[in-house]
């Protein structure tokens, strides 16, 4: 006789048995020296401090849980240092700039910007002490207002990511830095979930951007080699409205205009703002990111490049600074990740269809972590020079009406359209690009409801690979 299946039904007022530990995985959420996701992260170039950060001092800044010294020699040239002096610890926040490198205040020692040790002037003439090691030194990038730096192997050293974004034309670049007290996971995160616009930004507590975020989209994610791109669409009135969004592994990601009205058609607009998600250690994060004003991107003109810097942008929710009341009223961004804690649980949350993205996220996160422990390096960008690393956040705005059939099938095969176009063009300069996708995607505008020229069928070949 078989034993009927019982049935285990959620008990209601069940606080006492909800377990109260929050296990922390470990494997992606620690960021520090030695540490597999340390040394994964460790593999690729971060932001970590606005130019407009550095004085004609020293500066002690915290990157991936190593505390360093970054400085501006008076030749112009930026240093990063360990904070502690190679001889006996002093820091170097109170070193005294050189034409070249730094000096430690305490003895006198003279360290180059790569680390070299230059002078020991208390040391006998003929010691060899300061050929037998260097100071902690990393490579910096300055770009646009924005300090990057390596810190991996040297000999692995990969080549900036310029992303095609930092190459538009007639594009202005207004970079800015905000902090989160908790864990880089919760923050990069945020941008494969696609589903919080329709609830955090627009539904839940009135529109914080736009109406047309209430929507809930239809997303399609494609998986390349570097990450992933997903389209997310809605049908807004007469339009098809389609916003790419990229995602490049770890942490770097581009998603489509900040403010849109969905008011008419237009072809491969670019991304709103250009963003990395850097680990400061294990409990904070900042978010580093270009904001990008141009007339074609900001089709309303409600971007205020004065209010990016230090601690703020000119969009909704994006810091702390806004008060406590003001945030419980219409919380945004920054309050719902710092709001997950120090470091998210992935045991006590319960995943559901909205989530893929994330899970998506953190599969190729973990699996790259592993590779690198069975010495498998990750893939890197590796941009085309003139041309960038293509990319293909931003929106695309087709007149396709609603028709009799469904109006979902409809809104997805027309964003795996956009997708393919954008796919197939990646390797054009910016305005040949844009006017390629114009040409392949203009034709399926059309004032019949529900229907898309038949001659375009090749367009919809196109598959999502993730
Ligand atoms: S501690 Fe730096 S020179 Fe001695
Ligand atoms: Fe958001």
């Amino acid at each position: 006789m078989s034993t009927p299946a019982v049935t285990t039904r959620p008990i209601a007022f069940s606080g006492y048995h909800q377990p109260k530990d929050r296990p922390v995985e470990e494997l992606t959420a620690q960021v520090g020296p030695g540490t597999p996701c340390g040394e994964y992260m460790r593999r690729f170039w971060h932001p970590f401090l606005l130019s407009e950060q550095l004085s004609h001092r020293p500066k002690v800044v915290r990157v991936l849980g190593e505390d360093l010294v970054l400085y501006r020699d008076l030749s112009g040239d930026l240093g990063l240092v360990h904070k502690h002096c190679a001889h006996r610890g002093a820091s170097l926040e109170f070193g005294i700039i050189a034409e070249h490198g730094i000096r430690c205040c305490y003895h006198g020692w003279l360290f180059a910007n790569d680390g070299t040790i230059l002078e020991t002037p208390g040391e006998p003439p003929a010691s060899p002490i300061k050929e037998r090691f260097c100071q902690g030194a990393y490579p910096v990038i300055e770009h646009e207002g924005v300090i990057f730096t390596y810190m991996g192997p040297p000999h692995l050293k990969p080549a900036f990511p310029m992303m095609d974004a930092m190459l538009m034309p007639n594009n202005r670049m207004k970079p800015y830095l905000i902090h989160s007290p908790c864990n880089w996971q919760q923050v990069s995160e945020n941008s494969m979930d696609p589903f919080h616009v329709a609830f955090l930004h627009t539904r839940v507590s009135g529109p914080q951007f736009s109406e047309v975020f209430a929507e809930l989209p239809i997303i399609d994610y494609h998986e390349t080699e570097l990450g992933f791109f997903y389209t997310n669409a809605r049908r807004v009135g007469e339009f098809i409205w389609i916003r790419m969004h990229d995602h490049l592994l770890p942490n770097f990601s581009q998603n489509g205009a900040i403010f849109e009205n969905v008011s008419k058609v237009r072809y491969f607009g670019r991304p709103g703002l250009t963003r990395w998600v850097t680990p400061v250690d294990d409990h904070n994060t900042y978010v580093i990111a270009w904001r990008h004003f141009n007339d074609r991107d900001d089709p309303l003109h409600q971007g205020r490049p004065e209010n990016n810097g230090v601690g703020k942008t000119d969009f909704y929710g994006q810091s702390g600074d806004d008060p406590y009341e003001v945030r419980q009223d219409s919380p945004g961004d920054w309050d719902a990740w710092c709001s997950l804690g120090k470091v998210t649980s992935h045991e006590r949350e319960h995943l559901g269809t909205t989530d893929r993205g994330v899970a998506f996220l953190r599969r190729r996160i973990k699996r790259a972590i592993e590779d690198l422990q069975r010495g498998i390096e990750p893939v890197k960008p590796d941009p085309v020079p003139g041309l960038g690393i293509a990319t293909a956040g931003g929106d695309t705005i087709l007149r396709i009406p609603k028709g009799e059939g469904d109006d979902r099938e409809l809104i997805l095969k027309t964003s795996q359209a956009v997708a393919a176009a954008y796919v197939k063009t990646q390797h054009l300069p910016d305005e040949e690009r844009r006017q390629a996708i114009t040409d392949m995607l203009a034709p399926l505008n059309t004032a019949d409801p529900g229907q898309i020229n038949p001659d375009h069928g090749k367009i919809f070949e196109f598959k999502t690979v993730a």
